[in-house]
């Protein structure tokens, strides 16, 4: 019944705690357990000394931006923002994603069918120069001198990684973020309470009515926001392999065959594929009332807008320039009519998946000025 953060280990400044003990999961109801790459075990000192590195802006080039610049704990891990914002004002082409639950996604990213780990997504805010998001590139020495010259965060890095003699290396920063990041664990919605908590008050009944909505072959949001997560395919101790999926949902439709405005085309920047123009994964829809605007490109403003974009059967429906059907577009986009007190009910459905105890536990552990 808790939110993973803060329930497995003990926040101590004082550093007193002792040497390596294991991680204990305790995922909310109707959740499972992460997979945990075998190289990477979980341990509650590297998890500390990933959250502690979360919020450090000295990891970045100029020691002007950290990880939590673009996901910041009160959005659920967002930056409100719609599209994100890198080391000296860089503008990033997409919007930043909530790293609730990040632990199950089958893959990561808007688009990339092969980044997998966390270990790996990490090298792109870090490392990427197009544009750079903290532009660490080239200036390893340096962040890794920085690090090594606080004596307190000097031995997090000793009790993370007791084995190793010079334990600051960007490899332990990764290693160490990629623990972190799988302890933040949202399941403690309203609806949560409903579903898993056997508490029948816990959703109202706007958003019980909401919820058939959500489930309904009418509007199939459930068919591609799937599962516990409401999200794409997830991978957890004991799943099956997931397959990646991504969705072409009719936002764009530049050229009246479907075009997606460069460099968004989604997987097709990934395989060159025209069939793959403008597919996109499905994201967490967890915590979504706190993560607005939407969209790979932040190009919807709010929730009800979202509504008439599929209520539409796709933003592109209303381009007059579509002359040819656009045979990318998910064949679930099918448009619906939706009555404003229906729209109203699924707005309520929506805002019951907001884990104000997952959030309140986050800005608790929020490291503030390291
Ligand atoms: C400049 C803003 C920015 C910074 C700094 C940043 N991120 Fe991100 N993050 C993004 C954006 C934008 C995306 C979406 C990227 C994409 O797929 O195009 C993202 C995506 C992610 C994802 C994928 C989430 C998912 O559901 O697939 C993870 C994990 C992540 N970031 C972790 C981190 C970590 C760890 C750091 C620090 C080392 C970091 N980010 C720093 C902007 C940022
Ligand atoms: C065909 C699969 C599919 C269906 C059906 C679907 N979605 Fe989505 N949804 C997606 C994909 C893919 C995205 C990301 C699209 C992008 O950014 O280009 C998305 C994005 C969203 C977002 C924005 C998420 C964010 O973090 O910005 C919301 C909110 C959302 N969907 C709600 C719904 C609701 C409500 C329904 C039912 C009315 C629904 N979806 C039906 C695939 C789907």
């Amino acid at each position: 019944m808790f939110s993973v953060i803060g329930c497995g280990f003990k926040i101590d400044n004082s550093l007193s705690f002792d040497q390596q003990s294991e991680y204990v999961w305790q995922v909310p109801n109707g959740f499972p357990i992460p997979l945990v790459p075998a190289d990477n075990p979980m341990t509650d000192n590297k998890v500390e000394l990933g959250r502690q590195l979360f919020y450090d802006s000295r990891l970045s080039g100029d020691g002007s931006v950290s990880c939590a610049f673009c996901h910041q704990p009160s959005l659920a891990f967002t930056d409100g923002r719609s599209r994100a914002v890198g080391i000296q004002g860089n503008i990033h082409p997409r919007s930043a994603m909530s790293l609730a639950n990040v632990a199950y996604n089958a893959t990561l990213g808007w688009d990339d069918p092969s980044l997998t780990r966390l270990e790996d997504q990490m090298l792109i805010p870090l490392y990427n120069t197009q544009p750079p998001e903290m532009g660490a590139a080239g200036r390893e020495a340096e962040i890794l001198s920085r690090l090594k010259k606080d004596r307190d965060l000097r031995l997090l890095f000793h009790r993370a990684f007791p084995d190793d003699k010079y334990p600051v290396t960007m490899r332990n920063v990764i290693f160490a973020l990629a623990s972190f990041e799988r302890t933040l664990i949202s399941g403690n919605s309203p609806y949560d309470r409903w579903a898993y908590g056997a508490d029948p008050d816990a959703l109202n009944k706007d958003q019980r009515a909401g919820a058939r909505l959500f489930f309904s072959k009418r509007l199939n949001c459930f068919r591609c926001h799937a599962g516990f997560n409401f999200s794409g395919p997830v991978k957890y101790t004991g799943s099956e392999l997931p397959e990646a999926r991504f969705h072409n949902t009719a936002l764009y439709n530049e050229d009246g065959n479907g075009a997606y405005p460069r460099p968004n085309t989604g997987l097709h920047r990934h395989t060159g594929q025209g069939g793959d123009m403008g597919k996109f994964r499905a994201p967490t829809l967890r915590n979504i009332a706190l993560t607005a605007p939407y969209m790979h490109d932040g190009s919807i403003p709010t929730l009800e807008a979202v509504l008439d974009h599929y209520a539409a059967g796709g933003r592109s429906r209303f381009n007059p320039q579509i002359v040819r059907f656009n045979s990318n577009t998910d064949p679930l986009m099918t448009g619906f009519k939706l009555s404003p007190v229906e729209k109203r009910q699924l707005i309520a459905f929506l805002n019951a998946l907001t884990d104000q105890i997952f959030i309140q536990q986050a800005l608790e552990q929020e490291v503030l000025n390291p």
